[in-house]
């Protein structure tokens, strides 16, 4: 049998996934396995890119008998010797006598190492800037030392502007019949996978990494094939992108790493009131128990965070086994340019502070903070100043958390100033169609066109969104009445099937989503490709897949609604506020600050006073 996807018209991924792998590289967890990636190219001349790792060499070879089919095997180009992709070259050699190996100097060395010394007549050694030709296929080879092992090239097709990237670019986690990184939510279900893979693999070699993205930004590249996970044939600034942050060692994201280890509870306890009281200042947590968790994840984790707090257990006069295990590890792979904080505790002599000072006082830009936190068994009331003054200090760094909308600070009519348009936002799941109102889709990016729209996390939509991953936005026009805003805005889903017999006219468009065909201009599905938790709403950043123009008039702006949509309230006497989104009426003297609107929802920030 055979399992092989198609890259291009005359390329096929032929490698392999390994779900039963406990550790790799004996080291890391890998809970959803790992793919072996291979490529066959069927040119003029046969070429294979890679082999796979023993655990995958039945399938492998199966799917290269396969593609192949009677053909001769040309050449094998191996970009990188490690076994997970050359472990199968020796019984490729032999299978295919008359193949010939392409590959640099260094991993010649090591081919002879690992198996025997190849007779000259069977190589082809290239180095940076050589190039083979295959028939419509050159290509040119790039030499990428550390990225991950001395020896690795990468190889450019100028044909179709692929890159073959060995180790870069790649990701933890099997393929499950997926190819390309767009065939799946990548963001929300293999980043932190990439970012592992990453940070524990190559994270070492930023300076190296950094040195190929700079001999990459001179080429075309469409599409890039690399020897784990999926192939990049959409959005490849979007790994790029990360590559770059990660390999400068730039935070990825503010917010606080805490990395703790307990043995009776007393340190925990600590780390968990530094983490309340960082949540309580609005700053992004992220906690592991060091003891529970496998230091490569946390690793992954302190090259994402702007500050990591340690927090840890003096032990035969050192540092805790997991604290110390995971700092070292930290350490080797060039933990840079963070701010750090240390709650440290010993019931007789507390020490772990200042040894975790002595380890990564070696790191560059670490800045350890002065703020320490020692406790002695157990967090006492006589602490908290100090675990107050380190929070209070890491919070300097971030942005003031934003007052509630009731403060004098912000008035909200300067917010609605900004030219907001109106949509009605669409899904679909498991048959059931929904909508709300929105006021918040904005064209992100022309190539490739994307958009981006928030969501209240409440609204039904909001869940079938991240559910499907799909929707629809119907521009409304100036002509659509107060009644359509209430239709889908002053309404759950959760609550009414918002479509079972509404007035309003809908149709579907191509992926199945209605949209709105009463008062709209415009309909633009939309695939997502990323999303992030803003606390009440979601940011959905998404591909457009269609985009049609279905009507005349202008589009709606949200301060037409205001002036000329939304009914105006009646002169009255009675003391009240009033919302300012759909004009509720809210009878008394005080409007409770937990007030939120029974029609629309929109909370007490949302009301003026009745004049
Ligand atoms: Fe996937 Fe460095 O081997």
């Amino acid at each position: 049998m055979h399992c092989t996807r198609k890259i291009t018209d005359d390329l096929v991924w032929i490698g392999g996934n390994d779900t039963k792998l406990s550790l790799f590289e004996a080291v890391y967890p890998v809970p959803d396995g790992v793919s072996y990636n291979s490529y066959l190219l069927k040119d003029d001349k046969t070429v294979l890119f890679d082999t796979v790792d023993n655990a995958v060499s039945g399938v492998f070879f199966g799917n290269l008998a396969h593609e192949l089919g009677g053909r001769a095997l040309d050449y094998v180009v191996i970009h990188h010797m490690e076994p997970d992709h050359s472990a199968t070259l020796g019984q490729l050699l032999a299978l295919y006598p008359d193949v010939k190996v392409v590959t640099s100097a260094k991993a010649l060395t090591m081919i002879g190492q690992f198996f025997e010394p190849l007779p000259a007549d069977r190589v082809i050694t290239v180095k940076e800037g050589d190039t083979l030709e295959t028939g419509k296929h050159t290509f040119s080879f790039v030499a990428a030392p550390m990225v991950h092992w001395p020896e690795v090239l990468m190889s450019y097709d100028a044909a179709d502007k692929i890159l073959f990237s060995a180790d870069a670019f790649g990701t933890f986690g099997a393929l499950g019949g997926a190819i390309f990184a767009d065939e799946v939510d990548f963001v929300r279900d293999y980043l932190g996978e990439a970012r592992r893979y990453y940070c524990n693999i190559v994270g070492k070699y930023g300076a190296q990494v950094q040195t190929v993205l700079k001999k990459a930004s001179a080429l075309d590249i469409k599409m890039i094939c690399p020897l784990h996970g999926f192939v990049w044939r959409r959005e490849l600034d979007s790994i790029i992108s990360k590559y770059d942050i990660w390999s400068k060692y730039e935070p990825e994201e503010k917010g606080v790493l805490i990395a703790y280890t307990s043995v009776y509870g007393g340190t925990q306890a600590a780390a968990e009131l530094a983490a309340a009281k960082l949540r309580e200042k609005g700053i992004t947590v992220k906690m592991y128990d060091a003891s529970m968790t496998h230091t490569s994840y946390i690793v992954a984790e302190a090259f994402r965070y702007s500050h990591v707090i340690f927090a840890t257990t003096t032990y035969n006069n050192g540092i805790f086994i997991k604290m110390e295990e995971l700092l070292h590890d930290l350490a080797a792979h060039n933990f840079s340019n963070k701010t750090v904080g240390i709650i440290e505790n010993g019931s007789w002599s507390p020490v772990a502070g200042k040894l975790i000072r002595e380890i990564l006082g070696k790191c560059k830009d670490v800045k350890i903070l002065d703020e320490q936190v020692t406790i002695k068994s157990r967090m006492k009331p006589e602490n908290e100043a100090a675990l107050d003054a380190m929070t209070e200090k890491i919070a300097e760094d971030f942005v003031k958390a934003v007052p509630a909308q009731n403060d004098s600070a912000i008035d909200v009519k300067a917010l609605f100033k900004i030219s907001y348009g109106l949509y009605v936002l669409t899904a679909n799941e498991k048959g059931r169609d929904n909508g709300c109102i929105i006021n918040t889709a904005q064209l992100l990016t022309d190539e490739p066109r994307r958009i981006t729209v928030a969501v209240q996390k409440k609204n039904l939509t909001h869940d079938m969104i991240l559910s499907t991953g799909r929707f629809n936005i119907s521009v409304l026009t100036d002509k659509a009445t107060f009644s359509m805003y209430k239709e889908f805005g002053f309404v759950s889903g959760r609550e009414k099937d918002k479509f079972a017999d509404t007035p309003v006219e809908f149709a579907r468009s191509e992926n199945g989503i209605v949209y709105i065909a009463d008062n709209v201009n415009a309909y633009i599905s939309c695939k997502v490709t990323d999303s992030r938790d803003y606390g009440t709403h979601t940011l959905f950043t998404a591909e457009v897949t269609e985009a049609r123009v279905i009507g005349e008039g202008d589009s709606v702006t949200y301060d037409i609604y205001q002036k000329h949509i939304k009914p105006k309230p009646a002169p009255t006497k009675k003391k009240g506020f009033i919302c300012t989104v759909c004009g509720y009426i809210y009878e008394g003297e005080e409007l409770p600050p937990d007030f939120e609107c029974p029609l629309c929802g929109h909370g007490a920030g949302d009301f003026e006073p009745l004049s």
